[in-house]
């Protein structure tokens, strides 16, 4: 398909304006156990799309998944486990999706991992392995998979890519992490690149500092939470709620033209 085929969704009528904005849609997020995914899947199934919760183990996402289906009663909501730092189980995932005859046309590559704290000097392989594996080789071979499959059945789709400020900016006992951060941008940039003539659009979006577990340990440090709040426009961490709205928005047609971009959700921090 040349770019000049691909043809932007017909103006919508004044009804369908107020439609849910994912109806029709199924959505995977990645890390959908807790935290920010977790939100983002909330906010995708109370926006009508059938969302696959994804995490590696099952029972935190069988408890996710009631959760969310207390607050939007009747939604969608299927459960897969997949550690997407082992590209077998990505495989094995398409596989099950396939058989059920599921076609993901909206992904969210959320799942994020930050196992070393501490000087670029002390770190041990296992740390970066462990970080590329899961932070950029997951969201690479997730992306392949959902991509081949939409370009395929010649339909549209979207990709949502979790980064970071710390890929924008040095991070000092966070390097790894950060490079992992840093080269996903510029995967989203490439892939944005080379699917936007198919009709796939990918984003990204760099939280700051959002109360997770994944941040307990930075959350625990008065004076890190201290200098963040200072440097930051807004003055305080985020929810992960405060997420979601973005990530729904770079899903949606309200982003047709919106390819390739990251999106800074850090309360102010990235101009302080
Ligand atoms: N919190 C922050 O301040 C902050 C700031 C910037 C960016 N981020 C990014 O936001 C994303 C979500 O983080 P979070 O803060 O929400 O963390 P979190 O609350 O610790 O949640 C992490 C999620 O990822 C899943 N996960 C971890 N390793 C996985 C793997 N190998 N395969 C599949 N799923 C895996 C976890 O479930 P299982 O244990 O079941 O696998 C869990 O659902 C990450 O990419 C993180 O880098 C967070």
């Amino acid at each position: 398909m040349s770019p000049s085929d691909v043809r932007p969704p017909a103006e919508p009528k004044i009804a369908e304006r107020d439609a849910r904005r994912m109806e029709g849609r199924t959505a995977l997020v990645t890390g959908a156990s807790r935290g920010i995914g977790e939100a983002i899947a909330d906010r995708l199934a109370a926006e009508g799309a059938t969302v696959i919760l994804c995490s590696r183990k099952e029972p935190g996402l069988v408890e996710a998944r009631q959760r969310i289906l207390a607050r939007n009663p009747g939604a969608d909501l299927r459960v897969e486990p997949c550690h997407v730092g082992h590209a077998h189980d990505i495989v094995a995932l398409f596989e099950r999706l396939d058989a059920q005859g599921i076609v993901v046309d909206a992904l969210v590559n959320n799942a994020g991992t930050n196992p070393y704290f501490g000087p670029m000097m002390g770190a041990e392989a296992a740390a970066w392995d462990k970080t590329f594996d899961v932070n950029l080789r997951g969201p690479f071979e997730m992306s392949r998979q959902v991509a081949r499959r939409l370009i395929d059945a010649d339909r549209p789709g979207a990709i949502v890519n979790v980064s970071s400020i710390f890929g924008l900016r040095a991070a000092p006992l966070q390097g790894i992490y950060g490079m992992t951060k840093a080269a996903l941008i510029s995967l989203t940039r490439t892939l944005a690149m080379e699917w936007g003539g198919a009709g796939i659009r990918v984003n990204a979006i760099a939280p700051g500092l959002v109360e997770t577990r994944l941040s307990s340990a930075l959350l625990a440090s008065d004076e890190i939470v201290a200098r963040y709040n200072e440097r930051t426009a807004l003055g305080r961490p985020a929810v992960p709620a405060e997420m979601a709205g973005m990530v729904l928005t770079l899903l949606s047609d309200a982003a047709s033209y919106t390819t390739g971009q990251v999106i800074a959700l850090d309360g102010g921090w990235l101009i302080g």
